[in-house]
């Protein structure tokens, strides 16, 4: 199927901020996947076509080829740390940073530091490079609670504007990563489907200023 073209995206703000992008490198779906009950999205492009799946989801369907591209967090991308990946473009959207947060002036103390997150591996990385010793708590969301109730004593989560934070009683304490999102591409479509994907990522790279 070199003649098809198959890109993942997530719904909400990844898909809010993809579609424009889209249209503006000529990609158009032909129905609303914001609102359509469908997964696989055809446009008016002959053979390409969208699939609707979740955000963590994206880097699985794109390295094992059942995508060709998708639009993906850098969190999700460090996070799932794939290599049968390209990440040719910074897209620029969804932009947020990664950070540790915790109850303001509350200490380390002596023990473990408990630390609740859904970015497991990458929290593990970043706190086994500077040699400190953490405990991880894994959720799946809210993790502004956890520190709240006592289930942790710091987070690793996205913020953006701090407003989550600061109405949970939560201060940032250390930046972990800048994250925005990145088209990502299948290593060998991009050398079977390159007379489809070159031009894609010209486009898109011309329509982020890059
Ligand atoms: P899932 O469907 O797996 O639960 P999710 O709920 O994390 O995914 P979104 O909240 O739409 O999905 O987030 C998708 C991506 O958008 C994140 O991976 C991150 O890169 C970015 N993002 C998340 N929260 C923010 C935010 N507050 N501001 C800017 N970008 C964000
Ligand atoms: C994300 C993230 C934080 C919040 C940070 O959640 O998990 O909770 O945004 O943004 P802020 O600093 O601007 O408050 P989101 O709103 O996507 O909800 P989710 O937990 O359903 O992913």
């Amino acid at each position: 199927m070199t003649d098809t073209f198959t890109i993942a995206i997530s719904k909400g703000r990844i898909l809010k901020e993809s579609l424009p992008l889209l249209e503006r490198a000529r990609i158009i779906p032909r129905e609303d996947p914001e609102t359509s009950r469908k997964l696989v999205i055809t446009t008016n492009q002959p053979g390409v076509r969208l699939i609707i799946i979740r955000a963590t989801d994206v880097p699985t369907y794109v390295e094992y080829g059942a995508a060709d591209a998708g639009i993906a967090g850098k969190d999700v991308l460090m996070e799932y740390n794939g290599d049968g990946l390209y990440e040719p473009l910074d897209l620029n959207i969804a932009r947020c940073r990664l950070m540790l947060a915790g109850v303001p002036g509350s200490q380390n103390g002596d023990g473990r530091l408990r630390v609740a997150t859904k970015y497991v591996n990458t929290t593990l990385k970043y706190f086994s490079d500077q040699g400190r010793q953490v405990e991880i708590i894994k959720l799946y969301g809210s993790m502004e609670l956890a520190p709240v109730l006592g289930l942790a004593d710091r987070i690793v989560d996205l913020v953006d504007s701090g407003n989550t934070l600061k109405a949970n009683g939560l201060v940032p304490l250390e930046k972990i990563a800048d994250i925005s999102s990145r088209l990502i591409v299948n290593k060998a479509a991009m050398k079977m489907k390159h007379a489809i994907i070159k031009p894609f990522i010209k486009r898109l790279a011309e329509v982020v200023g890059k």
